[in-house]
């Protein structure tokens, strides 16, 4: 435990509610899709928030806000984040608590008047969720030189608009160059999204890594034609191949087992009319393991899968590789600070794997990372109804505290 470092629960609570007031959704839940205004709205907000205390706030080129504290002694920061953009149907704590409950605890640092050895750092990194330009996790990847600035900035939204043009359009061209940065670590606090940990009744989750994450946009081409008229044995029908395939790939991933999961979660089909044969499909596959043969082998079933079923009905097809991320394993090291600081609180914990893609898996390329987990009721998150208790937000909130900590005093 910290002694004399006191995380000030209401504050932060203020600020997860005020966040997420920011894209509310009528009936609950948020939608801050990357680069919208509802995004940048929230970005000035959570911005303002760091120079409010203190920080040493920076924007670089593909718009991640990071926040430095100053330490006793320079050097590479020990640092924390995650994202504030949501999917279109997000929920209030998916990537905010991390961010949020970083900005608490240099708030608490203040209040009680601690510098740390090491600086310390909290991130918000660009268009984690990936919802609206893809690769997820872009601002990350691009943070520790995964992907070309130039590449993220070209790439093209589902609404047409450029990550380049997006970035412009609400002022977070950042004037930083995005360097491969020094790190001495990072630690991100994120809700669990799935169910082990409320089914097992533990608080904590100590995050062993992240599975691989394969996303890929498929395009069918057949003929569109009159429902009435046109004889089974004559379609050339897109819509039945994408949806065969997303029958096909839940039947493969449920005999699969393991931990293999697949998803169509978004499917397009033209002209999209009761009375006509679809002559064109557009539809996303979300495939996920953490064994990355297995993960190689699922892709390779379902594309010939695909090619096999629209062959059949003579048409044709592309693919288009959307995101592509090996599965990922945490510093041990680090895996058992997070455990060890969970148990210090007195905290139940157990080690898990990550179902969901977060930055830290991208800043595990350039310094020791872990990630804390706390339950999400029922397991729903990427919804509207996405929930976790005060009382796992703020027990999250304080492992991260003494991590943090810990990992800067030394
Ligand atoms: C991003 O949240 C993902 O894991 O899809
Ligand atoms: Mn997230
Ligand atoms: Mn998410
Ligand atoms: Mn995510």
């Amino acid at each position: 435990m910290t002694a004399g470092v006191r995380l000030n629960w209401s504050r932060l609570r203020a600020r997860l509610d005020a966040l997420g007031r920011v894209g509310a959704l009528e009936g609950g839940g948020v939608c801050r899709l990357a680069l919208t205004p509802e995004d940048k709205a929230g970005r000035d907000l959570v911005a303002g928030w760091m120079r409010e205390l203190g920080l040493h706030v920076s924007i670089d080129a593909i718009g991640n806000i990071i926040g430095v504290r100053s330490g006793l002694e320079d050097g590479p920061p020990v640092m924390t984040g995650s994202h504030i953009d949501t999917v279109r149907t997000g929920g209030l704590y998916d990537g905010t608590l991390g961010v949020l409950a970083g900005l608490e605890v240099v708030a608490a640092l203040n209040d009680a008047g601690v510098t740390t050895r090491r600086p310390l750092a909290v991130g918000v990194f660009t268009n984690e969720e990936g919802a609206r330009f893809a690769p997820d996790m872009m601002g990350s990847l691009v943070y520790v030189g995964g992907l070309a600035l130039a590449e993220a900035l070209a790439t093209e939204g589902m609404d047409g608009q450029t990550v380049g043009d997006a970035l412009a359009a609400t002022g977070y061209a950042g004037p930083a160059p995005v360097a491969a940065p020094a790190v001495h670590a990072f630690v991100e606090l994120h809700i669990e999204q799935g169910p082990v940990l409320e089914e097992q009744a533990i608080a904590i989750g100590a995050v062993e890594g992240v599975q691989g994450i394969s996303w890929t946009e498929v395009t069918v081409e057949g003929t569109s034609n009159h429902a009435g008229t046109t004889p089974m044995r004559l379609r050339r029908d897109a819509g039945y191949v994408a949806t065969a395939t997303a029958a096909f790939m839940r039947d493969l991933a449920r005999r699969m087992g393991g931990d293999q999961v697949a998803t169509v979660g978004s499917l397009a089909l033209t002209p999209n009319l009761i009375n006509v044969v679809p002559g064109r499909a557009r539809f996303t596959l979300d495939l996920r393991n953490t064994d990355e043969g297995l993960l190689q082998e699922t892709e390779r079933a379902a594309f010939a899968e695909i090619d096999r079923l629209a062959a059949a009905e003579s048409c044709s097809v592309t693919r288009r590789s959307l995101a592509r991320f090996e599965p990922v394993a945490f510093d041990p090291a680090m895996v058992d600070r997070v455990e060890a600081a969970a148990r210090a609180r007195g905290l139940s914990v157990r080690r898990m794997p990550s179902g969901a893609g977060h930055d830290a898996q991208m800043m595990a390329r350039v310094c020791p990372t872990g990630m804390i987990f706390v339950p999400s009721a029922g397991g729903i998150s990427h919804n509207v109804t996405e929930h976790t208790d005060d009382v796992h937000l703020q027990a999250g909130a304080a492992v991260l505290l003494d991590l943090l900590v810990d990992l800067a005093m030394p």
